[in-house]
């Protein structure tokens, strides 16, 4: 009765594998993904090859996942793969019986899955989908928050990340180079006024101030899947989602977007595109950084959601932060946040701790205090401020 995980040669992946073992106690796990030398290397760099079972299997070739789901007895799958591939996966889930959670569908993909409740409603099994950082641990930070209010008026969450370094060079992406190319070239959509809303690409601007040493950072909308579900989940007007991204780092992005490395399409007279060329040399760096991780704290990950509204009649505003530093034995700081939710939502899944059926985001499954809790045993931490109003008249 085991847990698949596709794509656990990723940069998230492999420390979804590891937090199965080390945290979850889970024991039946199978890592894959589409090159056996891939997924053996970076489970070798976790030392936790001899733990599991490791398979060759692409998430694009339904059929096989679904021959897997079966011949293997798989009770639940955490998809780590390109979120490209979420909807065929499920696909496979849906028939083979298997519980499902991903890291998230990037707006477009997110929605199409929701789509499908009804048919895991009928089938009675539980997807619980976009269970990373964010959308993941802010989704459920949401949902902490419309919990303490009666009425909730808006959720504005912020990402941003950084390093001690005296040398301000561009940061490495701590999440797959694809995806933030997919975050410079596409309009993003806010849940502004009860409804969707497209925003101009890097719309949005806004000062905000995060924990130190960050402190005041500008942050900029992104297209990502909170809005499309948290408004409608949690009865919320408005639900945005921006990143502050470090100087260094959005120059650098910039500077790819403006080369033209978002380009999908193969490079005349060479048979690969920009965007595949930089995925291999983004995906050899992260090798890299995994067989050698730096000994000392030095890079973080924080997120700020601030969700108000009022109670007993009076405004309140409860304001989330999290945040995560970088680990000798568990990796960058964007790894380790987004690699342990799916972990902690797939043993849940497995145990029927979430059991609900149907297709549902993060906030709608997940006990927010209980999660928190287990992210503050891997040092993933969660405060929780509350700002209320009292009359004296
Ligand atoms: N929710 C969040 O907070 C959050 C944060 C970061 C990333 N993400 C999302 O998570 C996904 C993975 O991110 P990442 O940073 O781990 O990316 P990554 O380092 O590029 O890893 C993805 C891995 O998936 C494997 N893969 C790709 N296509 C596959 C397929 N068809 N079948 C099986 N395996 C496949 C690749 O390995 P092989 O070449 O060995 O197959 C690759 O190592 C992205 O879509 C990203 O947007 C979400």
């Amino acid at each position: 009765m085991s847990i698949l995980v596709l794509g656990a040669s990723g940069q998230i992946g492999a420390y979804t594998v590891q937090d199965l073992i080390e945290f979850c106690g889970e024991k039946d796990i199978i890592a894959s993904s589409r090159k056996m030398a891939n997924v053996k290397q970076a489970m070798d760099d976790l030392k936790i090859s001899g733990k599991l079972k490791l398979m060759e299997l692409d998430a694009t070739n339904t059929a096989k996942v679904l021959e897997t789901i079966k011949k293997e007895k798989v009770e639940s799958v955490i998809n780590c793969a390109w979120y490209q591939t979420n909807l065929g996966v499920m696909d496979a889930c849906l028939k083979g019986g298997a519980t499902y959670t991903d890291l998230g569908g990037f707006f477009d993909t997110c929605l199409k899955q929701i789509d499908l409740h009804k048919k895991w409603k009928d089938a009675g099994i539980n997807a619980t989908v976009g269970l990373g950082s964010t959308p993941g641990m802010t989704n459920v930070a949401g949902a902490a928050g419309a919990k303490r209010l009666d009425s909730v008026e808006n959720i504005d969450i912020v990402c941003a990340w950084g390093n001690t370094l005296p040398v301000k060079e561009a940061g490495w992406p701590g999440y797959s180079i694809r995806t933030v190319l997919d975050e410079f070239t596409q309009e993003s959509v806010q849940w502004i006024n009860g409804k969707y809303e497209k925003q101009p690409i890097l719309g949005g601007e806004t000062e905000v101030t995060m924990p130190d040493p960050i402190g005041k950072v500008k942050a900029y909308f992104i297209k990502h899947s909170e809005p499309a579900t948290m408004g409608k989940y949690l009865k919320a007007k408005r639900v945005t989602f921006r990143i502050g991204f470090p100087a260094s780092d959005m120059n650098t992005f910039l500077t790819l977007r403006g080369l033209g490395f978002a380009d999908a399409k193969p490079l005349d007279p060479y048979n690969i595109s920009p965007l595949d060329y930089l995925t291999r040399m983004y995906q050899k760096g992260v090798e890299a950084g995994r067989g050698a991780p730096p000994k000392e704290k030095f890079e973080y990950d924080m997120f700020r959601v601030d969700c108000t509204g009022t109670k007993d009649g009076m405004p309140r505003t409860v304001t989330y932060f999290i945040v995560t530093w970088n680990d000798p034995a568990r990796g960058v700081s964007s790894a380790r946040d987004t690699s342990v939710p799916p972990a902690i939502v797939a043993h849940w899944q497995h145990t029927k701790k979430i059991k609900d059926s149907g297709v549902f985001p993060a906030e709608a499954t997940v006990d927010p205090e209980a999660f928190f809790k287990e992210l503050g045993k891997r040092k993933i931490l969660v405060d929780e401020q509350i700002t209320s109003a009292t009359k004296y008249y």
